[in-house]
């Protein structure tokens, strides 16, 4: 097809990434860009968030450029800022970005985030009439993308965003390398792990040979504090080389002796302007409350930035190639305001654009985990999480050493 024949010849699509990067965000941007060139867009790229067209605009010409989408992070940046009023920065800053969008007159803007991000995009789109198209991205897997599990003849409402595939790989990894600390020194290592409010990141440590686990879902009273401590117990003597790899959310929601609550730790006071505090340093509590209570050694262990950082890897890729395809379909409908997710949750070959369809950008904020997952009873993951996570890693990995030396008596 020559040049100007082709449909939106003449027109421009900008993409801007806001919130927690993902290894997979750069492979979102590619897979966008490339898409929209064949369509004849000419692709803008607006750096940091929203703060890219804020002011006089921060805004990078991104046709025919090389793009590495393989390499983690975000090449536009990110920031947390929102264009509306919050309590952190009370100035609306939306006539700041409706004038950049007619300045450097773009036509259409993709946005790839999370809830905060794309529940923006959706106020522009219905207060001021902005085309746009949500592109989801977490780590936390916390998006209600609204995509079916299906298990055992039953249909589980899940979550699949990309991000997550990776950060579970980088998880299961982190836990299985662990796991060999552990043994040498017969301890308990409590793992902490990103996530927010919700457990689905946590969840993939078991994948890397972890046990049991606590989510932010589930709250420990002073109740199941103490059901837990017997759990543990049980399952450390159990263990055949005495040691545990116990993941536990960031954000769990713990009984504290001092304060009689239930709480949750936070690294700082401080918010971000869409209201959010910063979580850290449960594990630290935890371990040393097990050391405390049963005895055994215990330390605590934060996998914090490692698990959202790196490549993006394979499972990513396909994701978010055909997520990227489900925009292409959006854009000739010409209908905004929707963000493309995958119907049901499939192994990496049947990722495609058949299995896609289209959700409201500006509705899907957290979605925990269920009891589908989790068992409350035994602080652990269920089957159905297992298949739900076999699925997109296709395997658990951990090494295991079958030692059983004869002892030798004097
Ligand atoms: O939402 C993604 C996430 O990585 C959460 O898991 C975590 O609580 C938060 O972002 C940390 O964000 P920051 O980049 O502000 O440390």
């Amino acid at each position: 097809m020559k040049l100007e024949n082709k449909l939106f010849q003449g027109k421009t699509l900008a993409i801007l990434s806001g919130g927690g990067d993902t290894p997979a965000i750069n492979s979102s941007i590619e897979s966008i860009r490339n898409r929209a060139s064949l369509l004849g867009f000419k692709v803008y790229g607006v750096l940091r968030g929203w703060k890219g067209l804020l002011g006089e605009g921060d805004i990078v010409d991104l046709t025919n450029q090389p793009y590495d989408g393989y390499y983690g992070g975000t090449a536009l940046r990110s920031s947390r800022t929102n264009p509306f009023p919050s309590k952190k920065n009370p100035e609306s800053r939306v006539s700041q970005v409706l004038k950049n969008l007619e300045r450097y007159k773009i036509d259409v803007l993709v946005t790839i985030g999370g809830d905060d991000t794309n529940g923006a995009a959706k106020r522009l789109f219905e207060t001021e009439g902005i085309p746009v198209i949500g592109f989801p991205k977490t780590i936390d897997n916390d998006l209600r993308t609204r995509t079916i599990h299906h298990y055992d003849g039953k249909d589980i409402e899940a979550a699949l965003c990309p991000g997550f595939p990776s950060a579970a790989s980088s998880v299961m990894e982190f836990t299985a390398n662990l796991k060999t600390t552990a043994e040498s020194h017969s301890r308990i290592i409590v793992l902490e792990v990103m996530g927010r409010d919700a457990g689905w990141l946590t969840g993939t440590a078991t994948f890397g040979g972890a046990a049991l686990g606590l989510v932010p879902e589930f709250e420990i009273t002073k109740a199941r504090k103490e059901v837990f401590f017997e759990t543990v117990k049980e399952a450390y003597m159990h263990s055949k080389k005495k040691c545990l790899v116990i993941p536990v959310s960031e954000g769990i929601r713990w009984y504290d002796e001092k304060t009689g609550k239930v709480d949750v730790v936070y690294a700082s006071s401080e918010v971000d302007e869409y209201g959010h505090p910063r979580f850290g340093g449960v594990s630290g509590v935890v371990a040393s409350e097990i050391s405390n209570k049963l005895g055994i050694e215990a330390r605590a262990q934060i996998s914090g930035y490692y698990a959202r950082s790196g490549h993006c890897r394979h499972y990513d890729r396909k994701l978010t190639s055909t997520l990227a395809d489900k925009v292409v379909d959006l854009l000739l409908r010409e209908e905004y305001g929707q963000m493309p997710v995958m119907k049901t949750i499939t192994p990496h070959v049947e990722l495609e654009e058949f299995n896609t369809t289209s959700i409201d950008m500006g509705a899907v904020g957290n979605k925990p985990l269920s009891y589908d997952y989790y068992d409350i009873n035994n602080f652990s993951f269920t089957p159905a999480y297992a298949d739900f996570l076999m699925k997109i890693l296709e395997k658990p990995t951990y090494d295991e050493f079958r030692y059983d030396f004869p002892v030798v008596i004097p």
